[in-house]
């Protein structure tokens, strides 16, 4: 990234790619592009100019601008895809998969042809089959490609921790494996409030409830907006993984990451703990799993094979 401001590209300006460009910008985490599709010409353009606008309210100083087509995301560092349909309720993420695979695919030769050193973070669901998608469609190193899942996962997991406890959010710690979706896996040992293990605080029963809250934590807020899906906290888990990338913290944190030999997943994104920076995915780490969290991770791993399974058939790169 050198001197001066990193690139961001964002497609698909709705209700996360915004929310992403102000997160981003808020931090001044570089100059944003948001792109949307021709048929809403004018929608990222607004959007841009509007958030361009509370620069001075807020103070920061950063380019953004609005468009709909790739010219002006040219040599990106990082691109954010958000573009595709969101989850209605009684919808899983699954069902997106037909309709989102195609924007998906699309999307992902124009920023191969655009922005070809650019690092990847996919949001779109289902999230395990678009970034392999995208992953597929680039040909980008595996480093450079990756999901956003498990930042907001765990956010989710340890929002309703603090909640139980009346303990601030800061102090909870929590780590989790798998897709992004019912069969995730948190990991109770690696679970921790102030240091503390979480199974010392929460009795094992009350934990569990918690743990299947969080399985459904997005469907919980499809249910109550009913016109589309959660964004503020997918948004903010996304900035979170943008500012790793363009500010080289080395965050070890949950990241859809290509693991073969890992874990034995055989050649999937699935999420796992990654040391993220500069150059995208640095590290996967391999965490010692209990027996039963390691047939809850097979399972996942099963799950997340026949989405792409499902995908490769269906709709063909
Ligand atoms: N290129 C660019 N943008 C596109 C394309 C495309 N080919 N196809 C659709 N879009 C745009 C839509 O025009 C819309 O503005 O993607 C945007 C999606 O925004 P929303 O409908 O508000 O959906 P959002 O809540 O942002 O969710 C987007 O992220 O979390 C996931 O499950 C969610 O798959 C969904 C995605």
């Amino acid at each position: 990234m050198g001197v001066g401001r990193a690139k961001i590209s964002i497609i698909g300006a709705g209700n996360v790619g915004a929310t992403t460009a102000l997160w981003c910008a808020a931090a001044e985490l570089g100059d944003v592009v948001l792109v949307d599709i021709p048929e809403v010409e004018g929608m990222p353009q607004g959007k841009a100019l509007d958030l361009l606008q509370a620069s001075p309210i807020v103070g920061f100083d950063a380019r953004i601008v609005g468009t709909t087509s790739y010219e002006a995301t040219a040599g990106s560092d990082v691109v954010v895809i958000t573009a595709g349909v969101p989850r209605k309720p009684g919808m899983s993420r699954e069902d997106l998969l037909v309709t989102n695979v195609q924007i998906v695919t699309k999307v992902a030769g124009e920023v191969r042809k655009s922005s070809p050193q650019a690092i990847v973070i996919v949001v779109s669901n289902p999230l395990d089959a678009m970034v392999y998608r995208v992953w597929q469609v680039t040909g980008f190193p595996h480093h450079r490609v990756m999901g956003q899942a498990g930042v907001l996962d765990t956010a989710r997991f340890r929002t309703f921790i603090a909640q139980e406890l009346g303990v601030s959010v800061e102090d909870v710690s929590a780590m989790l494996l798998g897709g992004h979706g019912d069969t995730m896996v948190p990991i109770a040992s690696c679970t921790s409030v102030g240091g503390i293990p979480v199974t010392q605080l929460i009795p094992a029963k009350r934990l569990d409830e918690i743990i299947e809250r969080t399985r459904h934590g997005g469907a919980e807020i499809v249910n109550l907006l009913k016109t589309g899906s959660a964004y503020y906290a997918p948004a903010a888990a996304t900035a979170q993984m943008v500012e790793a990338i363009v500010r080289d913290k080395k965050r070890l944190i949950p990241v859809a990451a290509y693991c073969d030999k890992q874990y034995g997943v055989g050649g999937l994104f699935v999420g796992v703990p990654v040391v993220l920076g500069a150059n995208g995915v640095e590290r996967i780490i391999e965490l010692e799993l209990s027996p039963k969290e390691q047939v809850a991770f097979t399972k996942s791993i099963g799950a997340v094979r026949k989405l792409v399974e499902q995908m490769n058939e269906l709709c063909p790169i």
